[in-house]
Parts: C-alpha cells; sequence; structure tokens
C-alpha cells in the first residue's frame, strides 16, 4: 500500500470512530446526568424529577425550540436544573439536547 493510501485509511477510521463514540457518549452522559431527574425515557417521572417538578419531554418539546433548550442545558434555568456549559462543549450540549428531544419521537 503506498503511503497517501494509508494515510487515507487511518484518517478514514480517525472520523468514523470519532462519529461513533460520539454518538454513545451523549447517550452515556444523559443517562448518567441528565436521566437522575429527566428520565432514561425524557418523562421525567423519576423520584427527583417529580419532586422537581420536571416537564415531560413530549410537551415541551412542542412548546421550546433546540435553540431555547441548548439555552436552558448551558446557562440552567430556576433553582434546580444546572447549567451545564462548564462541563460539556457546545456541541455536546446540542449533541444532549437533540438526544433529548429525541426521546419524544
Ligand atoms: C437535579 C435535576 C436535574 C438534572 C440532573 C438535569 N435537569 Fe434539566 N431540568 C430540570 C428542571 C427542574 C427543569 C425545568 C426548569 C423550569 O422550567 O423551571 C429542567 C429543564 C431542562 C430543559 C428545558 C426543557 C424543559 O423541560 O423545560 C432542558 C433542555 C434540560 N433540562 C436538559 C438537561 C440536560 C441535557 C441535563 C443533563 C446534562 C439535565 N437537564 C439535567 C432538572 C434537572
Amino acid at each position: 500500500m503506498s503511503k497517501s493510501k494509508i494515510a487515507a485509511a487511518v484518517l478514514f477510521c480517525l472520523t468514523c470512530t470519532a462519529a461513533g463514540w460520539a454518538q454513545a457518549d451523549i447517550k452515556a452522559i444523559f443517562l448518567d446526568k441528565c436521566s437522575i431527574c429527566h428520565g432514561e425515557d425524557g418523562t421525567g417521572k423519576t423520584a427527583k424529577g417529580k419532586k422537581l417538578k420536571v416537564k415531560d419531554i413530549h410537551e415541551t418539546v412542542t412548546k421550546e425550540s433546540e435553540a431555547d433548550m441548548i439555552k436552558i442545558a448551558t446557562e440552567g434555568k430556576g433553582k434546580d436544573m444546572d447549567g451545564f456549559g462548564k462541563d460539556y462543549k457546545p456541541d455536546q450540549i446540542k449533541g444532549l439536547v437533540q438526544y433529548y428531544r429525541s426521546l419524544a419521537k
């Protein structure tokens, strides 16, 4: 194999695994950091979710845009929903919000 072909193969593998990991990571972060309140299914019907009156994604998805939710996930809202802007990169927050919204489908 020529050097350029090897380089192309390596590059291809790096980008494909990076994309694959990113998806898996987002779901793992949601389950780890968000589902305790929002529920694995996004309905917020967890002990903590009920106590904090977390809304069901099936309702909020029609009321709040993706951009609204990205803002809330980044900056926080009220005393119970923390902003995660210091923990995650903007594209991770966007991924989390998209994953969260996808639970309503
Ligand atoms: C300690 C409980 C808690 C955790 C953990 C939590 N949230 Fe929330 N979240 C809330 C509450 C409560 C609200 C509703 C705030 C309001 O409308 O006053 C909320 C609202 C939101 C909203 C706005 C849509 C809505 O339901 O009003 C988004 C988006 C959101 N959370 C994303 C996340 C993401 C992403 C994570 C994980 C990185 C996360 N949350 C972790 C409690 C939590």
